[in-house]
C-alpha cells in the first residue's frame, strides 16, 4: 500500500485555443448611423491613440501604415455593426484569434488598447454620431470579445 492513487496519464496535448468568449454583436443602429465612413474615422482615431500610447510598438509606426491598418480593422467592425461583410469579402475568414497570434497580446496591453478606444468613443456621438444610447453594448462587445486575443501571461 503507497498510500495516494497515481494518475493513470498525464495530459501532454498542448490545450486547444479558446473558443470565442460569448458577446452579443454591437447594436445594427450603429451602422445605420455611421455608415463604412463614419467607422472608419473612428477606427483612424483609434489608431492614432493606439500609435501614442504605451503598446505603439505593436503597431505600424508609419503614419499611413498606420491609417492603413486602421482602414483594415474598419472593414471588419462595419459588418460585426450591422453592415455588409467588407472583411470577409477581402481577407476570407476572420479567425481573429489567429491573426493577432503573430503579435504578443498580455492582458496589461488589452487594458491600454480598451483606454485607446475609450478616448475616442467619449467624443464619438459629437464627432461621427455614434447613436449614445448604443454606446454601452459596443463597450460590452470590445471589453468581452477582446478576451480573446490575449495570447501571452504577463
Ligand atoms: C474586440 C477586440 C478586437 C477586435 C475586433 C480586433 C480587430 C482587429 C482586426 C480586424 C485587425 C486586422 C486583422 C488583419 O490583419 O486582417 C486587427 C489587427 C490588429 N490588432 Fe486587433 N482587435 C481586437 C483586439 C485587439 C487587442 C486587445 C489588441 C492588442 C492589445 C489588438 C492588436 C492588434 C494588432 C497589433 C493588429 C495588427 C495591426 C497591423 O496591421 O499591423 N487587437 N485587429
Amino acid at each position: 500500500m503507497d498510500g495516494e492513487a497515481k494518475p493513470r496519464y498525464v495530459r501532454t496535448m498542448p490545450t486547444p485555443d479558446p473558443l470565442p468568449p460569448v458577446t452579443a454583436f454591437p447594436r445594427p443602429e450603429i451602422f445605420a448611423a455611421l455608415g463604412a465612413e463614419g467607422i472608419r474615422n473612428l477606427l483612424r482615431r483609434v489608431y492614432v491613440e493606439l500609435g501614442q500610447s504605451s503598446i505603439a510598438s505593436l503597431f505600424p509606426s508609419e503614419p499611413e501604415a498606420l491609417q492603413a491598418a486602421a482602414d483594415k480593422s474598419s472593414l471588419f467592425f462595419v459588418g460585426i455593426c450591422g453592415g455588409p461583410p467588407l472583411y470577409e469579402k477581402k481577407y476570407g475568414p476572420p479567425r481573429m484569434r489567429l491573426r493577432h497570434q503573430p503579435f504578443a497580446i498580455t492582458d496589461e496591453a488589452r487594458l491600454v488598447w480598451l483606454g485607446c478606444w475609450e478616448e475616442v468613443l467619449k467624443t464619438a456621438p459629437e464627432t461621427e454620431g455614434f447613436p449614445r444610447e448604443h454606446l454601452d453594448t459596443f463597450r460590452e462587445y470590445l471589453t468581452t470579445f477582446s478576451r480573446w486575443m490575449v495570447n501571452k501571461e504577463g
